[in-house]
């Protein structure tokens, strides 16, 4: 088959590239068995990127990624590049890479596997089956406003400042999207927001509504405020469908809801941008975790939210649904075999490498294909 389906990996920095390498080996697999060829380019992202040039992203490398179909991203930032000037630090590389492709929606699915129902901190009950998707918008609000800085007081001492900033086509292209992808499951976005002290809330308020009104009137629609919400996630969970909310409250609502899924280490997640005359958005996968530098180089990191993030990208880049579903198929077959890597590890499972997590997954790809 002809290799048309470009991807960039970019490993990053910490475990990126140990679970990276297992997506690699997942990619292999789908080339060897499946006969779907990838044309797989890599490059440097975020610390890895400022040891080897200077800067958390090359031009060549922000080119290569607006070429590709889809960028497939480790993780970056680490203790070792603290002390960088704010403009050079690592997360400068992935924040330029959102903001430059125009990733506007971050798509942040927490789906509780069966197998992990009681790994979660949370009561078995209130998690088993859970299956929620928070969509973050992701290029504007507080992570880009302007004006943002630090700066001198006359009088001594020093002020910081971020501006949270939203417009009506901003808030109006993510909700489209929620709606959209509501409509293809249950029917229900929840929109969050502080609408109680932000005019940006109340905006995003207003605007998500009259949109609702004017095109989606048959899906069901609720409104919360951020902080309700993250206590609602706790305390009933599923009574969410399709939550969508602005950069930051989605950055730490997504993280709140790994948890409910036993392990920060099992959340993909996909960044969309908008459709061109073809169709086609630019997009960038990542797992929702971090670099994880305490854990880094032991072998012992999570695959399973950078493989799940592959196979986002099956689905939403390549239209390839059947092969996500092999995959994520595959990942709960080695959860109901009892593997567990170290972050989800239970009394009476076996605890497994990285590495090892990544060969079962193709073991249960090639049990699944027959
Ligand atoms: C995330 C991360 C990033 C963010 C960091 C690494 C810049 O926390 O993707 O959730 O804040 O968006
Ligand atoms: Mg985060």
């Amino acid at each position: 088959m002809a290799a048309n389906k470009k991807l960039l990996i970019l490993p990053g920095d910490g475990i990126g590239p140990e679970v990276m390498a297992e997506v690699s080996r997942v990619i292999d697999w789908l080339d060897a068995k499946r006969r779907v060829t990838f044309e797989v380019s890599e490059g440097l992202v975020g610390g890895a990127s400022i040891d080897a040039h200077g800067t958390p992203l090359t031009e060549e490398t922000m080119a290569e990624a607006h070429s590709v179909d889809a960028v497939l991203m480790g993780a970056c930032g680490g203790p070792e590049w603290d002390d960088l000037p704010f403009e050079q630090k690592p997360e400068r590389g992935l924040l330029r890479l959102r903001k430059e492709m125009d990733l506007f929606a971050n798509l942040r699915p927490a789906v509780v596997f069966d197998a992990l129902a009681d790994a979660s901190s949370l009561k078995t009950e209130v998690v088993r089956g859970l299956d929620i998707l928070i969509i973050r918008e992701l290029t504007g609000g507080i992570y880009f406003g302007e004006p943002r800085g630090i700066e001198d007081l006359p009088g001594g001492g020093r002020r910081g400042i971020n501006t949270q900033v939203y417009t009506t086509d901003e808030i109006r292209r993510v909700a489209r999207v929620a709606f959209e992808l509501a409509g293809k499951r249950s029917n229900r976005v929840c929109s969050v927001e502080k609408a109680n002290v932000m005019e940006s809330g109340v905006l995003w308020r207003q605007e998500v509504q009259a949109l609702h009104d004017e095109e989606y009137p048959d899906l069901e629609l609720s409104h919360m405020y951020a902080d309700n919400c993250a206590m609602q996630l706790v305390r009933e969970p599923k009574q969410f469908d399709v939550i969508v909310t602005d950069n930051l409250f989605g950055d730490m609502l997504s993280d709140e809801a790994s948890m409910l899924t036993g392990s920060l280490g099992m959340l993909p997640s996909a960044s969309l941008g908008p459709e061109d005359s073809s169709g086609r958005r630019k997009a960038l996968y990542e797992p929702v975790h971090g670099s994880a530098p305490d854990i880094t180089g032991k072998g012992i990191a999570n695959p399973l939210a950078s493989v799940l993030s592959f196979a986002m990208a099956l689905r939403y880049s390549f239209e390839l649904d059947e092969d996500a579903a092999l995959i994520e198929g595959a990942v709960e077959d080695v959860l109901a075999a009892g593997l567990r890597t170290a972050d989800i590890m239970q009394p009476g499972k076996e605890r497994v490498s990285t590495a090892a997590m990544g060969e079962a997954i193709t073991a249960a790809m090639d049990g699944r294909a027959g």
